[in-house]
């Protein structure tokens, strides 16, 4: 049966509402992100901020595909992981969204919904995952016998890579997010040697961070060879790593989500790497990589069958889902 459903995200900064049809088509995806001056993140701000923004983006996205409350099958909303404040607005706010027009809700977990959005999007059939965006690094795979049933093979011992790059972003004064400023003045910069750091299908960035800003306070080493170096040594860490992942599991398919995806030289890297090895590697587009609605309401449509109103889960785990 042809469905339409909407899914809503607010686990952090953004509150997106997106609109899905049940072969996988992204009817639209309409988002807006809170920002302050110094890059920083007041929870109670954040979630007043969707609170004020819900009705203006739901009406926007309703406009976008061309629908009514009348079409709309269910509400997928993000249920965690994130931030307390943010979580519990977009929860209010479906929830009385829900009610007034007697549609069911679909809690489901943000991370799983950045997975699944690459997958249809790439139509791939069973990849190796690697998720890294600000908070998360993780190399995942699907369970051979339950599809949706996520165990995480390798992962960080300490911060997300995308952490560590809006740290020494900091730093630098780039602002936040810093990531694709240090892209740009990486292509500028020189080797200079930083820790390399890779333990089984596990890898550790802290190390990285700390001795940067070492060289870096002691004008050492410039921002531009800092840069490189930094991206070089990580990137070429989780090269490593999802190698073996792929190697001990057979996978034969790389999918790069979340938001240091956007970057061209990790991209080739992987690229390389699946090449060398006869694998194949793929990415999603930038306006389904970062935080949007329309992943959550394709997770909600798989998961309509066995997740409903479940409240908020803010420390909500990929492989507890
Ligand atoms: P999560 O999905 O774990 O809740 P998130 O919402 O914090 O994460 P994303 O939006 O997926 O994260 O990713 C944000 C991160 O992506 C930031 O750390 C940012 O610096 C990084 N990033 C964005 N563009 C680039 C780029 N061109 N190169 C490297 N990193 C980038
Ligand atoms: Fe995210």
């Amino acid at each position: 049966m042809h469905m339409i459903f909407i899914g809503v995200e607010s686990t952090a900064h953004t509150f997106g509402v997106g609109v899905m049809n049940s072969q996988g088509e992204v009817l639209a995806n309409v988002k807006d992100s809170y920002s302050s001056a110094d890059g920083g993140m007041i929870p109670d701000k954040v979630a007043k901020h969707h609170e004020e923004v819900a009705e203006r983006i739901l009406a926007e996205a309703f406009r976008v595909a061309g629908i009514a409350w009348k079409d709309v099958n269910f509400i997928a909303y993000s249920a965690g992981p994130g931030l307390d404040p943010a979580l519990w607005a977009g929860y209010r706010i479906v929830s009385a969204w829900a009610s007034t027009e007697g549609k069911k809700l679909v809690g489901v977990n943000h991370c799983c919904a950045h997975l699944s959005i690459g997958k249809v999007w790439n139509k791939l059939d069973d990849p190796c995952y690697l998720y890294v965006s600000g908070v998360n690094t993780q190399i995942i795979v699907e369970e051979r016998l339950s599809e949706g049933k996520y165990q995480i093979i390798g992962e960080t011992l300490d911060i997300g890579l995308g952490n560590m790059l809006d740290k020494f972003g900091r730093i630098l004064g780039l602002g936040f997010p810093a990531g694709a400023k240090i892209e740009e003045l990486a292509k500028r910069g020189k080797y200079v040697e930083l820790p390399y750091t890779v333990k089984g299908m596990d890898a550790s960035f802290s190390g990285i961070l700390t001795k940067a800003d070492q060289l870096f306070k002691r004008g050492i080493a410039s921002r531009e060879d800092l840069c490189f170096s930094m991206q070089e040594t990580s990137f070429a860490m989780l090269a490593e790593v999802v190698e073996r992942a792929m190697a001990h599991t057979g996978k034969k398919e790389l999918l790069l989500v979340g938001g240091v995806g956007a970057n061209t030289r990790f991209c080739e890297m992987l690229d390389i790497m699946c090449a060398q090895r006869g694998a194949r590697f793929f990415k999603v587009p930038m306006d389904l990589a970062g935080d949007q609605g329309a992943m959550i309401a394709w997770e909600g449509y798989l998961r309509r069958g066995s997740y409903g109103n479940i409240s908020v889960k803010p420390h909500w785990r990929t492989d507890e889902v």
